[in-house]
């Protein structure tokens, strides 16, 4: 099928069954232009909390439509293509990661979105990389924390507040091929440009940037800033919005150390838009989770959205 009647079927499917399309910046832009919702995590978990669909269909990773569903406990959630993951959700299995949080019985797990709902069953609160800095904040100094499962975030966290938070050992696999070496280059050939970058980076890079926030925190400072030029560190679906919101400026991906496409999420562009016509006409992939995980994931989100 071509492309428009792809979407003019998606159209029609939501129509019938009252869906809700929530979609990540680091989806494809067709997938972006038909969504209701384009957001980053924290955005997506609120518009999932607040939506009366009936279906929500998240074109984004699998934490992200389980978080949809623990909020959403009898709604339908569909995920267009179930093995859309996450490395840092893949890098912190369950019974490792209780274990070392039980090795530190005095500290409050802080989790990162960016982690399975099993995790989340261990967790005192969720946060996401617009929020983590000021609900870490929201704790006394001598409150002992332990955060997981991003080492990146958790050390640039640390950095910014001053603490001393115990960290899992977990990375993003597309936010740590950013090049330090190939940044330098591109700056030295675009001077005025000012290099935004997302807090999953590794510390080498995050030094060089002017701007570090959220997806959604990088395009609103793109949007208001008077420079005309970006070097856009973090996944580069995001870059389809910048251009909508400032056709007039210019945005350039930072490449990875190695000659490969690898700064593109694997996960997020397993996702299609024949997928998601295909998830709305079957109703499925569906997201299931035992009511025992609802219940006990809920806790920490409820505690984050409370706290944004
Ligand atoms: P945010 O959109 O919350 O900044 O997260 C980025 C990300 O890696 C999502 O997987
Ligand atoms: Fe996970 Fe990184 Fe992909 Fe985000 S960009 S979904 S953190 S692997």
């Amino acid at each position: 099928m071509h492309p428009e009647t792809v979407a003019e079927e998606i159209k029609k499917l939501k129509k019938d069954l009252n869906a809700v399309i929530l979609a990540h910046y680091y989806q494809e832009g067709e997938i972006q232009d038909i969504a209701d919702h384009v957001g980053d995590s924290l955005q997506l978990a609120q518009a999932a909390a607040k939506t009366t669909a009936d279906v929500i269909l998240f074109a984004g990773v699998h934490f992200m439509a389980e978080t949809a569903k623990i909020l959403n406990p009898d709604k339908l959630v569909l995920l267009p293509d179930l093995n859309a993951g996450c490395s840092l959700a893949d890098d912190c299995p369950y019974d490792e990661f209780k274990a070392f949080r039980d090795r530190y019985p005095d500290h409050l797990v802080l989790s990162y979105i960016n982690c399975s709902a099993a995790i989340k069953t261990l967790s005192d609160v969720i946060v996401t990389s617009s929020n983590a800095e000021k609900i870490v904040s929201s704790f006394p100094a001598d409150q002992p924390l332990l955060f997981a499962p991003d080492k990146n975030l958790g050390a640039y966290l640390n950095k910014k507040t001053g603490r001393n938070m115990v960290l899992w050992d977990g990375s993003c696999q597309v936010h740590e091929v950013f090049s330090e070496r190939k940044m330098i280059d591109l700056k030295l050939r675009h001077p005025d440009a000012l290099i935004l970058a997302h807090p999953e980076c590794t510390e080498q890079v995050l030094d060089h940037a002017d701007f570090i926030g959220s997806t959604t925190g990088i395009l609103n400072y793109a949007v208001k800033s008077e420079a005309t030029e970006f070097i856009v560190v973090t996944e580069p679906g995001i870059i389809h919005q910048m251009e909508k919101s400032c056709p007039e400026k210019k945005f350039i991906p930072a490449p990875p150390e190695a000659n490969c496409a690898c700064n593109e999420c694997p996960h997020m562009k397993l996702n299609t838009l024949e997928k998601v016509f295909l998830a709305l006409k079957n109703r499925q992939p569906e997201i299931t989770l035992d009511s025992e995980t609802l219940r006990l994931a809920r806790r920490p989100i409820d505690k984050m959205l409370a706290l944004s």
